[in-house]
């Protein structure tokens, strides 16, 4: 399973973990794949106490910090947040009141925060201080300053495109890594599916590494990935229920017992299209009656706080993760190392059968 971006990293297998878990970037790093620590929303001094503590499990294996600044977003034009704030319509704030109490849910602070590109721009200053290998951006083109500040430190940086010609422009600004993420995946996700994009991706930007993401969940399907032209594969579902993720018990039954079909592309989080599990949640936003979603970052502020609440409280009906439609194929709580053996296996397994056909 080696590939030329497996030495260009100092890592065993091309597998690509992303989480919000520290816990789960480090067990990855450990099995010998990279783990990626989601520092979304953190603060520069939160980032560096979790980095600290990831530094002290890996003990110099590489693992990498994901971003995310937006293209362009409403905050351009409105860098205050309370600016920001006064954009949020009664109507919504009603419609979401209204929501937690019929599910009984009770927020005791109304107050939200906000993601701001300043804040996430600051982030990149922590993690490359650290030694971070890789500093991957979604949402929009990598700033150029960005990639030239990773490649100062020695890192590369990475970007989530889901279409060959944003894969083009993320080069164009010196990102050395593309991740070609389909519209399966968890999060926010484009329209097109990974195995319809990611040979044009690898095309496009040849000879560029790319990883593919979306829906990967087995080693059957990394051998796909590379059969594709990937380099490596891209995960994030997969690691929701590993474990040692700290996702709440309730959201983890949930997921090992979702289908495929029971995920959503819904702005009722983030504003932008992001790929759901559905529950309660997602079904009352998309009700009749329901207020459309605001734009980034609107919703997303206008959530964060309730979404926190559910997370705590547990609440069945309406818990809900960023997921994918791979969700179909986790059943069972196993250790971070124990998914990276079987990917391993399994991706053997199937080269092994491909390969076969070859040799007659
Ligand atoms: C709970 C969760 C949160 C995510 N949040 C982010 C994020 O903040 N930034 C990002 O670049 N990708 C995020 N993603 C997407 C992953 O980076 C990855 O592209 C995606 O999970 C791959 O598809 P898969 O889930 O089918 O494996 C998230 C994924 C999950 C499961």
């Amino acid at each position: 399973m080696r590939t030329p971006v497996c030495d260009v990293l100092g890592i065993e297998y091309p597998i690509f973990a992303f989480s919000h878990c520290r816990d789960v970037a480090a067990a990855v790093t450990n099995a010998g794949g990279l783990g990626v620590f989601g520092a979304l929303g953190s603060t520069p001094d939160r980032l560096d106490e979790q980095l600290r503590w990831i530094d002290d499990q890996v003990r110099g294996r590489p693992y990498g910090v994901d971003i995310v600044l937006p293209a362009r977003s409403l905050e351009d034009d409105h860098p205050a947040v309370a600016d920001l704030e006064a954009m949020i319509p009664s109507e919504h704030r009603e419609f979401l009141a209204g929501l937690l109490e019929r599910y009984g849910v009770r927020l005791d602070e109304a107050v939200t925060r906000v993601t701001s590109k300043a804040a996430e721009r600051e982030l990149v200053d922590v993690a490359l201080a650290h030694g971070a290998r890789l500093l991957v951006n979604a949402l929009g083109p990598m700033p150029a300053d960005i990639a030239e500040r990773c490649h100062a430190s020695g890192a590369l940086a990475g970007a989530l495109v889901g279409s060959p010609h944003h894969a083009v422009k993320q080069i164009e600004n010196g990102v050395d890594i593309i991740v070609a993420q389909g519209t399966e995946a968890a999060g926010h996700t484009g329209e097109i599916s990974t195995m319809v994009l990611v040979p044009q991706v690898v095309d496009a930007v040849a000879p560029a590494p790319v990883l593919a993401a979306g829906g990967i969940a087995s080693g059957r399907q990394v051998a796909a990935a590379l059969a594709l032209g990937a380099e490596g594969v891209w995960t994030g579902s997969l690691w929701l229920a590993v474990q040692e993720s700290d996702t709440p018990p309730v959201l983890k039954e949930k997921i090992l017992a979702a289908s495929s079909s029971q995920t959503v592309r819904t702005r009722s989080v983030t504003g932008k299209p992001n790929r759901f599990l559905q529950s309660a949640w997602t079904d009352e936003w998309d009700a009749p009656g329901a207020p459309a979603p605001l734009a980034w970052p609107l919703q997303m502020m206008l959530t964060t706080p309730a979404i926190g609440r559910i997370m705590q409280v547990q609440q069945r009906e309406l818990i809900t993760t960023s997921v994918g439609q791979g969700v179909g194929l986790i059943a069972e709580p196993r250790s971070a190392r124990h998914v990276v053996a079987s990917l391993v296996e399994e991706f053997i397994e199937a080269a092994g059968r491909v390969g076969a056909l070859v040799s007659g």
